[in-house]
């Protein structure tokens, strides 16, 4: 039976995909939707708690009573996380940031030769510095979206990255992940695995809302009662 939570915490979600501009009218990107992040926002919100969803472009409406922080590039979303996180209790990072950017052309980049190489720059990690450089204490969940060695390499980030639970799945799975309306998760903690059956993205945000609260809540209790 799950517990009833009565503290109202506030909780920053990031989600959907950046955008990393190569000139005025191109740019990088990948095949998030957003839908993962924008239903735990919903949830969070729908539980009563105070949720900032820092989000890159995306077709989707702004839950209700969800509060709105849009950006562009992972540069932008990082700034975005570095003002807010020092407020909240938990934070989860459900964006597929762009792990490199681009020096942006001025003008738009004319197609004179016949090859043409691009020069990537590496992006912040945006969750690899709630930790350390941005100084978060709260519950902190990341995402991993892989296509092979799941379970290994989601429990390789949750160590690397200093999370209380990593969210895990398959995108080379057909029908879940990038989107879709469906997914299928595992949920990897620092003492155990544990996994989600098939449910759309909405079904299975509450649930994940559930067992994060879960892992705050216990975790503050283990606080305070020390
Ligand atoms: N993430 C982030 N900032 C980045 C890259 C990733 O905050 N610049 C976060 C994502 O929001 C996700 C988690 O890190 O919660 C894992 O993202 P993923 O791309 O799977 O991991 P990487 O650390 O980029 O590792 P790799 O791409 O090498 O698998």
């Amino acid at each position: 039976m799950p517990r009833r939570h009565t503290a109202f915490v506030n909780i920053l979600v990031t989600a959907g995909p950046t955008r990393e501009p190569l000139d005025p009218v191109r740019f990088i990107s990948n095949r998030s939707s957003g839908k993962m992040g924008y239903e735990m926002a919903a949830a969070f919100a729908h539980a009563g708690h105070t949720v900032l969803l820092v989000s890159g472009p995306t077709a989707l409406d702004v839950p209700d009573h969800v509060d709105f922080l849009p950006v562009e590039t992972a540069a932008e979303m990082y700034e975005a996380v570095a003002n807010h996180l020092g407020r909240m209790e938990v934070a989860v990072f459900a964006a597929a940031v762009a792990d490199y950017t681009a020096t942006a052309a001025p003008q738009k980049i004319k197609k004179s030769t016949d090859t043409f190489t691009l020069e990537l720059v590496k992006t912040r990690d945006i969750l690899g510095s709630a930790r350390t450089t941005l100084g978060f204490a709260g519950t902190l969940i990341g995402f991993a979206a892989e296509t092979e060695n799941l379970e290994a390499n989601a429990r390789e980030k949750l160590t690397r990255k200093g999370c209380n639970l990593i969210i895990a799945n398959d995108v080379s799975k057909s029908g879940i992940g990038f989107d879709s309306d469906q997914n299928e998760v595992i949920m990897v903690h620092p003492d155990h695995t544990e996994a989600l059956p098939l449910a759309s993205k909405h079904d299975l945000a509450h649930q994940l809302v559930q067992a994060i609260l879960e892992i705050h809540f216990s975790a503050s209790f283990l606080k305070t009662s020390n």
